[in-house]
């Protein structure tokens, strides 16, 4: 199973969204990481067709996806980063629904287990309009499930949830998927750093890295260094290199610079994560 994006480009008006994008997507979880503007939701919404491009071509197993027409939205399931949920339906009626629109026969297993998955089975008979946003944005990740599509694309799927709501979102993408293409759309690194097998960095529409988080992890190797200071240092370390976090364990403070070469002489040099080397790409 192969879906191949070759150099699509969008342009709103004067404002080039996404230029030449190209990659070979197999099954497992990719992430697509950047800031806000970055042309993540730009990009699902062409691999959905919810959106035309302007150029370039989509194939899913060497077939061009605008040829396939029904037969390809069928393998889809998506969450989009607003997702629309009917409010007078219940959590179940809105599943049976979505269900019916994908041709989901006997779909009852699938909706039982989704809203066990994503935890609102206890709530399955309640209207939508009474949900808190993290309620719809899990029942709206169980919707994108229905129907075991092959291509799943999840646009921001943990905004809105609490800590223990990210874990389980995370575990529940993790377990389904196995046999399936997984394009995860977010801006925060820790949801995806140990689940995805590529990691896509996108400035400004443009792919600045692309890897396995491992891989792009070590592109800072040699650049972390963490500093034992006192409290009157920080800000003199702030004005001269990138910090990226501040620990105080009330007396001193622990600091983890990004520098290309030694910032002092008291400090030592870290081991670099993902989120190391997004904010050596971003410079946030
Ligand atoms: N419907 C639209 N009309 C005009 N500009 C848009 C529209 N949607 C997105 N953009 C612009 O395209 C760029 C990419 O946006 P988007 O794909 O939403 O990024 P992301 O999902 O990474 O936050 C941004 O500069 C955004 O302002
Ligand atoms: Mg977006």
């Amino acid at each position: 199973m192969e879906l191949s994006i070759n150099n699509v480009s969008k342009s709103y008006k004067q404002n080039k969204a996404l230029s030449d994008f190209t990659l070979t997507f197999t099954p497992g979880v990719y992430a697509l990481l950047g800031p806000n503007g970055s042309g993540k939701s730009t990009l699902m919404n062409i691999i959905t067709e919810n959106l035309k491009a302007d150029s370039g071509i989509i194939t899913y197993n060497g077939r061009d996806i605008k040829k396939m027409g029904a037969e390809y939205l069928y393998l889809l399931g998506y969450m989009p980063q607003y997702p629309g949920i009917y409010p007078q339906f219940t959590a179940e009626e809105y599943l049976y629904y979505i269900a019916a629109l994908k041709g989901v026969k006997d779909p009852t297993a699938q909706i039982t287990d989704a809203l066990r998955e994503v935890e609102l089975d206890d709530v399955r008979s309640m209207r939508t309009s009474t949900f808190s946003g993290g309620m719809k944005q899990r029942l709206a990740l169980a919707q994108a499930v229905i129907g075991d599509p092959k291509i799943l694309l999840l646009d921001e799927p943990t905004a809105g949830l609490d800590p223990k709501q990210r874990i389980a979102v995370r575990n529940y993408i993790s377990k389904i998927s196995l046999d399936k293409i997984v394009i995860i759309a977010t801006h925060v690194v820790s949801d995806i750093e140990y689940i995805a097998k590529t990691a896509i960095f996108l400035k400004k529409g443009i792919v600045a890295d692309c890897g396995s988080p491992s891989e792009l992890a070590r592109k800072s190797e040699g650049k972390v260094w963490v500093i034992r200071c006192g409290t009157d240092e920080v800000t003199s370390y702030q004005n001269s290199f990138k910090v990226i976090n501040i620990y105080s364990d009330g007396q001193d403070v622990n600091l983890r610079i990004l520098s290309d070469t030694k910032p002092s002489d008291g400090a030592e040099p870290a081991s670099p994560s993902l989120e190391d080397e997004y904010i050596h790409v971003f410079a946030v």
